[in-house]
């Protein structure tokens, strides 16, 4: 593989564990998967399957009591686990940035949009002060916030929740990152105003020239915004490929419940969501962990975890219904097929 081919960031084996006081409980486990230069990555789940701490492991922001127990971080072919805090800080923001989900609570109330976004370009040393307000009017600009001129001044709270996404999503532009990740970016809208936000990002991503993670339970967001998805399931990720492979023909069990469980999802079956939830991540069963609620279910789920097998052009799935070539951990899924 040549460095042009190299993802712009390789997530390998990632697990990262809250110990808490019934022991170790692993929120992502296992996890690998890669984003490409200028392409929409879909991590898609439903609440509490672990995209959240995917992502903030990813930024090395974790809290006690969780830690990153194993797995590298590839970015740029650099392992983010092995910079120092000091390295790591020059690494948020100007190279991976997050888009937390409320927009409210990632927005400081005492300081004006303006001087927020000022600080995010001066913490790195991209603009002087007295740049840094023009700046910030451009990025207001670039955003679609009408009258940006004005609208710097405004504190957090004059502004609604659809425009506050747009000064987070300008904060998280600012310093030009080569990766943006956006955790549910338009969970906490309304629905006329998430479409907006997603065609903002769609905009952002071609204009800005970026790779973006787009985290969500929501696999209508994904179908309109993704290239390829990822889909997790009790810390796992349990099937990867092309967003049209996954829509068209999803393999894995727990993918085709959460296609069918959208409007309009998969066509000729009811609209039903996935009966049972996930499970408590501190006693999975020690086979597939979907195995509980997989309406597939055989002899062999209850063994032991399913291996990870290819079974398309770059589409790959954790399920003992396909029994093709298990991928080695080196190896790419289209090696495997070919
Ligand atoms: N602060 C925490 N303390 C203990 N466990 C946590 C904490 N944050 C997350 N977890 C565990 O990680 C799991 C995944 O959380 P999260 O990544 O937020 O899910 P998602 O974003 O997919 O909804 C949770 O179900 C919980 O078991
Ligand atoms: S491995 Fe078995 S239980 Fe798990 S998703 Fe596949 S068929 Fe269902
Ligand atoms: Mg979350």
């Amino acid at each position: 593989m040549s460095d042009a081919d190299e993802p712009l960031l390789r997530v390998e084996h990632l697990t990262t564990v809250f110990d808490l006081p019934g022991g170790p409980v692993p929120a992502v486990d296992d996890v690998s998967f890669e984003i490409r230069a200028g392409e929409t990555l879909g991590l898609v789940g439903e609440s509490g399957s672990g995209k959240s701490v995917t992502a903030v492991s990813i930024m090395r922001l974790v809290q006690p009591p969780g830690r990153i127990a194993g797995g590298r971080l590839l970015f740029k072919g650099r392992d983010l686990l092995t910079l120092d805090e000091r390295a790591m800080r020059g690494v948020r923001g100007a190279d991976i940035s997050l888009i937390f989900q409320e927009p409210m609570t990632a927005l400081n109330p005492v300081f004006t949009i303006g001087d927020q976004i000022a600080e995010a370009l001066r913490v790195h040393g991209r603009a002087s002060r007295s740049e840094a307000s023009a700046k910030a009017v451009e990025l207001l600009e670039a955003v679609q916030i009408p009258d940006a001129a004005s609208r710097v001044r405004d504190y957090p709270h004059q502004l609604s929740g659809g425009m506050r996404q747009r000064v987070l999503i300008a904060i998280a532009l600012a310093c030009r990152p080569a990766l943006v990740m956006a955790d549910e970016p338009t969970t906490a809208l309304d629905v006329t105003i998430q479409a907006q936000i997603l065609d903002l990002l769609r905009d952002m991503k071609s204009q800005f020239h970026l790779s973006l993670l787009l985290i969500t339970h929501d696999l209508g967001v994904i179908a309109e915004t993704a290239d390829r998805v990822a889909v997790m399931y009790a810390g796992r990720i349990v099937e990867t490929g092309p967003v049209r492979a996954i829509l068209q023909d999803p393999l894995h069990p727990y993918t085709r419940g959460l296609l069918a469980s959208i409007p309009g999802g998969a066509p000729g079956r009811r609209l039903k969501a996935i009966e049972g939830s996930v499970p408590s991540l501190g006693a999975l069963p020690p086979g597939c962990a979907f195995a509980p609620r997989c309406p597939d279910r055989f002899e062999p789920c209850a063994t032991q975890p399913p291996p990870d097998v290819a079974v398309g052009p770059d589409h790959q799935t954790r399920c003992y219904l396909y029994d093709r070539v298990p991928l080695k951990s080196d190896a790419r899924p289209t090696d495997a097929v070919r």
